[in-house]
């Protein structure tokens, strides 16, 4: 029989799914003991890397997935309802007793998983590991690895892009307002020390990052090469590969890309099963699909420029064969993260 101390248990494993910058887009209404209405947001407004949304949907399909998982752990089925509009989406969760449901072997890796940005070992995966990792994906998706040249070819392309990155004046105001400096743990940010650079460059990060002027000046100065080295190229090539989930159809609407988040969140918890950690690599997808969907992106044309000269690498790399990428990544065994971020008490998750 469902309680509320059953829902409440369920929503507090549902909200450590992950969300781009831990942005936890979303708020829990218990409307009864087997319904709660899910209220998300998308951060176009205010954040360069989520002009049409799509990171937030797959953000509220991991979440819903997680969701699911969690209350297979008490014999019930999760059904989802959308309604609303795709900037103001409201997600309606009904909870039922199903006694062929088993519970998910996922569910111990709800709080586990986490992203890790530094080093990995270059050990590669196992045909079990890819195998299952396939099979996580479930159906409508496939994945694409690239190892071994790719692998490379992939390191490099991450550390050309991250100029964009580093040098976009939308990018910074983004990159000041989520990252948690001083910290190895963080409620609703990044902690800076799980970005992946050591703590010389954190300190001139965060000195630059006091103003866009000073981060002009730092950029000019010294470059950008430490933190791209840091943050994308050693990590890149440290792991045993990167990884493309694809869709088997073009996604075009919010619950296309909600899909994705569920079988991206299924494919991070089995990673976490399995012992592996993984960080996404979704910058250089994020901007290709506005160069290709007409989104302007930054004010500054040579950043437009610049991505359009990446374009055709990303392209010959990760979109051979068939399908269409909506989320990459690399992933290998490594050790846990000594910093990660948490997550806001349900309690202030609730309407
Ligand atoms: C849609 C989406 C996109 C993300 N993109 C990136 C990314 O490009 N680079 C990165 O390092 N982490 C990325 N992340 C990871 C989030 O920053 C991370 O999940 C969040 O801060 C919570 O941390 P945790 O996963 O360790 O719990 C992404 C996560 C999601 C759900």
């Amino acid at each position: 029989m469902n309680s509320i101390a059953t829902l409440v248990k369920i929503l507090d494993l549902a909200r450590w799914a992950p969300s781009g910058d831990n942005t936890q887009v979303w708020e829990f209404d218990i409307v009864a003991v087997d319904h709660v209405t899910i209220y998300c947001h998308d951060t176009r407004d205010h954040c360069v890397y989520d002009l049409h949304g799509h990171p937030s949907q797959i953000s509220y399909g991991a979440l819903l997935e997680t969701l699911s998982i969690a209350a297979s752990g008490h014999g019930l089925r999760a059904d989802v309802v959308r309604e609303g509009d795709e900037l103001r989406p409201v997600f309606q969760v009904r909870l039922s007793a199903d006694p062929a449901l088993r519970p998910s072997s996922l569910i111990a890796s709800i709080e586990r998983r986490t992203v890790q940005r530094r080093p990995l070992l270059r050990r590669p995966l196992t045909t079990a590991e890819k195998r299952a990792l396939e099979a996580a994906v479930g159906g409508g998706f496939h994945i694409q690895w690239l190892e071994g040249p790719e692998r490379r070819r992939a390191a490099w392309l991450m550390y050309k892009n991250a100029r964009l990155r580093l040098t976009m004046p939308e990018a910074f105001e983004v990159h000041r307002s989520i990252i948690e400096w001083d910290a190895r743990h963080s409620l609703d940010k990044v902690p800076d020390q799980a970005l992946g650079v050591d703590a010389m460059t954190t300190k001139l990060m965060r000195w630059a990052m006091h103003s866009w002027p000073r981060m002009k000046t730092m950029n000019t100065v010294l470059g950008t090469w430490a933190p791209r080295l840091q943050m994308d190229l050693i990590p890149g090539l440290a792991c045993a590969a990167h990884y493309v989930i694809k869709a088997d159809r073009a996604p075009q609407t919010i619950d296309d890309y909600v899909a994705a988040g569920r079988a991206v969140q299924r494919f991070w918890l089995t990673l976490t099963g399995l012992g592996l950690l993984m960080q996404p690599e979704m910058t250089p997808l994020i901007f290709t699909s506005y160069l290709r969907q007409g989104i302007k992106f930054s004010v500054d044309p040579a950043l437009e420029r610049g991505a359009r000269a990446l374009e055709g690498e990303m392209a010959a790399l990760i979109e051979q064969g068939a399908g269409y990428p909506v989320y990459m990544g690399r992933l290998g065994a490594g050790p846990q993260p000594h910093a990660r971020s948490l997550r806001k008490p349900l309690g202030q998750l609730l309407r």
